[in-house]
C-alpha cells in the first residue's frame, strides 16, 4: 500500500528446517500427540478457534498489514472461514472411522484410520490464515503433526496463530513454522527424509519441481495450484445477478484468487449489456487504504505480482484484446491497478489462457450450449467453473460436462469447510 517496509523477519533455513522436523518426528514417534484421545485432540482445535475468534480483530489486522487485503475482507471473509474451518475438523477427530470387512477364514479383518506422520505444508500469500487453517485443521485431527512454511511475502499472522496454539495447549512439537523463501527452506522441507507428506498450495511450476524432489524419498504430495476458471453466463440467466457474481468471482482480493473466474464467457445475444452493467459496477469500486473499512480493494501483494500483472496488461493490448475499462496504475505510490476488463478476447490470448492473478477480467462471446462447453474446457487447469442460467436441466448438465473440481450454479465464491476444494489436470493433485 505505501511501498515501505513494515517489518523484518527472520530467515529460516536449511538448518531451522532441520530442527523443526525432528521436534515434528519426536511428538509423533515418542510424544503425546498420536496417542492422546481423539477428542481431546478435537478439543484443542476447538479452543484454537475460540482464541483465535476472540482476537479476532487483531488477528484480521495482522492479515492485512501482510497481505494488503482490505481489512473489510480480512475481518468479514477470510477470518470467519478460518475459524469455521479449525471447527469443521475438530468435530472430525473422533469421528475418523476404519471398517471391519468379512474376508474368508476364520479370521478378524479391519482397517484402521492412522495418521501419516510429519506433515510438510507450505502454503502461499493470497489466503495466509486461511490457508494455514486448509493445512492445520484437517492434519492435525487426524494426529498428524506439522511443519509449515509461510509465504516469504506474509509472515506474520501464521506466528501470531502459532502462540495462540501454545496457549491453546498443543504438546510441544505438534505444530512448527517456519517463515522463509520457497527455494532454501521450502525446497528442505521437500527434501527432507523425515516428512512424510508435502501438502502445497501455489504456482504449478512450483509444484513441479516440488513432485520431481518428492519423487526421491516417495513422499505423498497434494497440491492446489490454481486455475483460469470459466464463469459461463447464458442468455436466460438472470443478469444481474450473474454481473454481480462475475464482478466478486474476479475482483475479490485483488484478483489474487486461485478459483478467480478469469474467463468470461458471455452468450451474445447479451453480451454487450453484460459489459454495460459490469463496467457500471466495477467502475465505483472503491481503491485506497486497506484499513478504510470502505475500502474494496488494495494493492497488489508486492511489485513481482503487480509487474507481472502489468505485463499482462500489455499483453492483452498487443494480442489485440480491447481494454475497455481501467488498464493502469492507480496510484502514483503502492501497488495498485485499475480494476481492468477486456473484451474482444481470443482463446489463444495470453489474458485467455494464463493466470493473471489480479484485477483483470477477460470477456469471452460464445454463440451456443456446445461451444461454450467445448471452450470452457479448453486449458490445462480444472480447478473451478461458473454458469448462470433459469434453466435446471442446462445447468446441471453444465456442470457434468465440465471438468472443474468445483461447479458453483447461479452463485460464485461460495466456500464452506465441509464442501470439498481441488481440481482436475494441472490444477492439482
Ligand atoms: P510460488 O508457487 O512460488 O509460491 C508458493 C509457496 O511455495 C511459497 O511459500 C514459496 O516460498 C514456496 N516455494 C517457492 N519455490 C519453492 C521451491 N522450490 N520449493 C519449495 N517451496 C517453494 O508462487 P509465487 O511465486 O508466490 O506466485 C507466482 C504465481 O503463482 C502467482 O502469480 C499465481 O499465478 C500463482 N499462485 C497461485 C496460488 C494459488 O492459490 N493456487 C497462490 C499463490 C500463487
Ligand atoms: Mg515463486
Amino acid at each position: 500500500a505505501t511501498e515501505q517496509v513494515i517489518a523484518q523477519v527472520a530467515e529460516g533455513d536449511e538448518a531451522d528446517v532441520q530442527l523443526a522436523v525432528e521436534a515434528a518426528r519426536k511428538a509423533f514417534d515418542t510424544g503425546d500427540w498420536p496417542k492422546m484421545d481423539a477428542r481431546d485432540r478435537g478439543m484443542l482445535l476447538f479452543r484454537l478457534a475460540d482464541l483465535i475468534e476472540k482476537n479476532i480483530d487483531e488477528i484480521a489486522a495482522l492479515e492485512t498489514l501482510d497481505n494488503g487485503k482490505p481489512i473489510s475482507d480480512s475481518r468479514n471473509v477470510d477470518l470467519p472461514l478460518v475459524i469455521d474451518c479449525y471447527r469443521y475438523y475438530a468435530g472430525w477427530a473422533d469421528k475418523n472411522h476404519g471398517k471391519t470387512i468379512p474376508i474368508r477364514g476364520n479370521y478378524h479383518c479391519y482397517t484402521r484410520h492412522e495418521p501419516l506422520g510429519v506433515a510438510g505444508q507450505i502454503i502461499p500469500w493470497n489466503f495466509p490464515l486461511l490457508m494455514q487453517a486448509w493445512k492445520w485443521a484437517p492434519a492435525l485431527a487426524a494426529g498428524c503433526t506439522s511443519v509449515l512454511k509461510t509465504a516469504e511475502q506474509t509472515p506474520l499472522s501464521a506466528l501470531r496463530i502459532g502462540e495462540l496454539a501454545m496457549e491453546a495447549g498443543f504438546p510441544k512439537g505438534v505444530v512448527n513454522i517456519i517463515s522463509g523463501f520457497g527455494p532454501t527452506a521450502g525446497a528442505a522441507l521437500v527434501k527432507h527424509p523425515g516428512v512424510d507428506k508435502i501438502a502445497f498450495t501455489g504456482h504449478f511450476e512450483t509444484a513441479q519441481i516440488i513432485m520431481k524432489e518428492a519423487a526421491k524419498t516417495i513422499k505423498r504430495v497434494t497440491f492446489e495450484l490454481g486455475g483460469k476458471s470459466p464463469n459461463v453466463i447464458f442468455a436466460d440467466a438472470d443478469l444481474d445477478a450473474a454481473v454481480e457474481g462475475a464482478y466478486i468471482g474476479l475482483y475479490l482480493n485483488q484478483g489474487q484468487c486461485c478459483c478467480a473466474g478469469s474467463r468470461v464467457f458471455v452468450e451474445e445475444s447479451i453480451h454487450d449489456e453484460f459489459i454495460e452493467k459490469m463496467i457500471a459496477m466495477a467502475k465505483d469500486r472503491k481503491l485506497g487504504d486497506p484499513f478504510d473499512p470502505s475500502t474494496e480493494q488494495g494493492p497488489q501483494v508486492d511489485k513481482d505480482q503487480f509487474d507481472k500483472i502489468m505485463s499482462f496488461i500489455q499483453k492483452g493490448k498487443d494480442q489485440g484484446a480491447t481494454c475497455a475499462m481501467g488498464g493502469e496504475r492507480a496510484a502514483d505510490n503502492g501497488y495498485y491497478i485499475q480494476p481492468t476488463l477486456f473484451t474482444d478476447v481470443s482463446d489463444d490470448m495470453s489474458i485467455a489462457t494464463d493466470e493473471i492473478f489480479g484485477p483483470v477480467m477477460s470477456v469471452l462471446k460464445f454463440k451456443d450450449y456446445n461451444e461454450a462447453i467445448e471452450r470452457a474446457n479448453s486449458t490445462f487447469y480444472g480447478l473451478a467453473a461458473a454458469v448462470w442460467t433459469r434453466d435446471v436441466k442446462k445447468a446441471h448438465s453444465f456442470a457434468a460436462a465440465v471438468r472443474a473440481g468445483t461447479i458453483w450454479v447461479n452463485c460464485y465464491d461460495v466456500f464452506d469447510a465441509a464442501a470439498p476444494f481441488g481440481g482436475y489436470k494441472m490444477s492439482g493433485i
